[in-house]
């Protein structure tokens, strides 16, 4: 018997995904680090995730990370220099001010966006707000700080969705042969493709945007293009599925909670705080993976081997009754605590302003605009690792 707590647990079992709370917390009961009969070392506890997080030179972004994003990209580099080097190309743009900037053209497209799905519910009763405005949203938001051309976004959300999609085959990945995991490679090498193209363009040609950022920054000019093209690729995959699911959520919980939707609609200055606890109840980014890198790396007294993979449990960390109290209870009254959900530490989110800044907006939108709603049909979702509904119905209701 090994003196370790281990389960069998597939959580890419697509029968838990509705509701995948009591088998993440049937994890976080069996102990504070799990061995995974599937194939990994597991946590569901708050303090163990930000334990692993600090320690990134032990257990870092070996593995998937690296595998996903590329290793040259700052995601996937726990070295510091480098990281923080690449990472600062791109700091201001994601900053408070930046981020302002971009406040006039989100309410633009939000509010486009809103009249097609108001003549729809005129229309059909009925809408689906997940591609109505959920999924395009962050997609044009991202593409538009990059400068690509708008008649691109469509396959650009067809990249994204392939690569958010790799891990859907379940932990850990047969990279060889997982039919979800050559989908996502076969739209990075198409990506990447587009990606090099718009460099080369940029160098000549820069502009206000991203890309042009790096290609004209002094890191830009010693590193390979290979490698500024995996940098540029990171940002459009991770601006995109995370911030559409959370406000797929956010949907959701506004249209279940119509109490809560009164109050927030009479005063608006509950609504961050609410945007936060929908993010804490329903995270987005439920595995996080790591890999052990260094000899004698251990996680609350269990020494994990050398190539060893870990998977954190971000979703459920956010539901962690040592940190929250009734932690299963959606309440926008919530003593605020800083969550996980946006990770932490050397690689904690460079878009978290961006995505609160759309979460926000759309938010406000909806509350304007669409005071009474519901949920009109049964809700689906997608892969585990970043769990988010991809269709809500919507009804509009008489306010
Ligand atoms: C609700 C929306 C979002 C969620 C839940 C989210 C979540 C996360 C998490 C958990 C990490 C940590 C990764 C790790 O430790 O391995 C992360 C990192 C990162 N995120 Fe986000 N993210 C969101 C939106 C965005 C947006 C809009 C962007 C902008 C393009 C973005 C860009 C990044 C980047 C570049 C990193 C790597 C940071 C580094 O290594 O220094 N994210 N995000």
């Amino acid at each position: 018997m090994a003196d370790y707590p281990s389960l069998d647990i597939d959580l890419y079992d697509p029968a838990i995904l509705p509701d995948p709370w009591p088998v993440l917390a049937r994890i976080r009961e069996a102990g504070p680090i799990v061995w995974n009969e599937q194939g990994y070392w597991m946590t569901a506890h708050d303090r163990v995730c930000r334990q692993i997080m600090n320690q990134p030179d032990a257990i870092g972004q070996e593995g998937l990370i690296a595998s996903l994003f590329g290793e040259e990209a700052f995601i996937s580099t726990d070295e510091r220099t480098t990281h923080n080097a690449l990472r600062n190309v791109w700091v201001s743009a994601f900053g408070k001010s930046g981020v302002d900037a971009l406040v006039p053209v989100v309410r633009k497209v939000v509010g486009a966006m809103l009249d097609a799905v108001e003549a729809k519910l005129r229309e059909d009763g009925q809408v689906d707000i997940v591609p109505a405005l959920c999924r395009p949203l962050p997609a044009y938001v991202i593409a538009h700080m990059m400068g690509v051309a708008d008649d691109m976004i469509p396959t650009v959300i067809e990249w994204a969705d392939h690569m958010a999609n790799a891990t859907a085959g379940g932990l850990p990945i047969d990279y060889e042969n997982c039919p979800y995991w050559l989908a996502s490679e076969k739209a990075k090498e198409d990506l990447a493709a587009y990606l090099i193209g718009q460099i080369r363009y940029r160098r000549t040609n820069p502009g206000d945007d991203l890309i042009s950022r790096i290609a004209q920054s002094e890191i830009g000019g010693r590193i390979s293009e290979q490698a500024m093209m995996v940098n540029i690729r990171q940002l459009l995959f991770a601006g995109n599925e995370t911030t559409s699911n959370w406000l797929g959520h956010i949907l959701v919980t506004l249209g279940e909670y119509p109490d809560e939707r009164r109050a927030l609609r009479e005063d608006r200055m509950l609504l961050p705080a609410a945007l936060e606890e929908v993010l804490r109840w329903q995270g987005v980014t439920q595995v996080l993976p790591r890999g052990v890198k260094q000899a004698g790396a251990s996680v609350f007294g269990q020494e994990l081997p050398v190539g060893a993979e870990v998977v954190l449990l971000l979703g459920a960390a956010g539901r962690d009754p040592e940190r929250y109290e009734t932690p299963d209870a959606f309440d926008i009254q919530r003593e605020p605590k800083p969550h996980l959900a946006f990770g932490f530490g050397l690689h904690s989110c460079l878009g978290a302003t961006l995505a609160r800044m759309e979460a926000f907006e759309v938010a406000s939108a909806i509350l304007d605009r669409l005071p009474e709603y519901r949920i009109a049909r049964p809700l689906t979702f997608g892969n585990f690792s970043l769990r988010g509904p991809t269709s809500v119905w919507i009804e509009r209701l008489e306010g």
